[in-house]
């Protein structure tokens, strides 16, 4: 089984970027935490981020050909993208929404996600964590 992780736009930036909100840790060491804990569930994780709409989009068309699984923090995308929305609903493979932070606790814009319907389900607001958590959820999801 093979996972693939999904990193939308600005998350290149984190542990920089706005840590009152989002932390110190870096999507670096998300992955090698992920990939830790992957490597004991005898599970195979890609990482990928991007901060272009097109991009993501490309990868979730082609998801099919090497993975079983997505896992997508599309970010701010996840608000505006109607685009990354469909690709998800026409790739076939189940997918799971994660966010560091809790939306619906932040501002009201973040309340909606266009991925949420086409989604197996939602996990926000456990900081690194909501990654880990993804990759149980990934293999609950395949096992289903
Ligand atoms: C985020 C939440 C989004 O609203 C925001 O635009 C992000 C990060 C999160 O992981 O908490 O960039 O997806």
């Amino acid at each position: 089984m093979k996972v693939l992780f999904l990193n939308g736009p600005n998350l290149n930036l984190l542990g920089t970027r706005e840590p009152q909100i989002y932390g110190r840790t870096t999507l670096a060491d998300i992955e090698a935490s992920v990939r830790d804990k992957a490597g004991s569930l005898k599970v195979e994780v890609e990482f990928r981020q991007s901060n272009s709409e097109s991009e993501l989009v490309g990868w979730i068309q082609r998801a099919r050909e090497c993975f079983s699984v997505i896992v997508i923090n599309a970010a701010a995308y996840t608000h505006t993208s109607v685009a990354i929305r469909d690709s998800i609903a026409a790739c076939g493979l189940p997918a799971i929404e994660i966010h560091l932070t809790n939306t619906h606790a932040r501002e009201a814009f973040r309340r909606e996600s266009f991925l949420t319907p086409v989604c197996k389900g939602v996990i926000a607001g456990f900081g690194a964590s909501s990654y880990l958590l993804a990759l149980d959820a990934a293999i609950t999801v395949k096992a289903a």
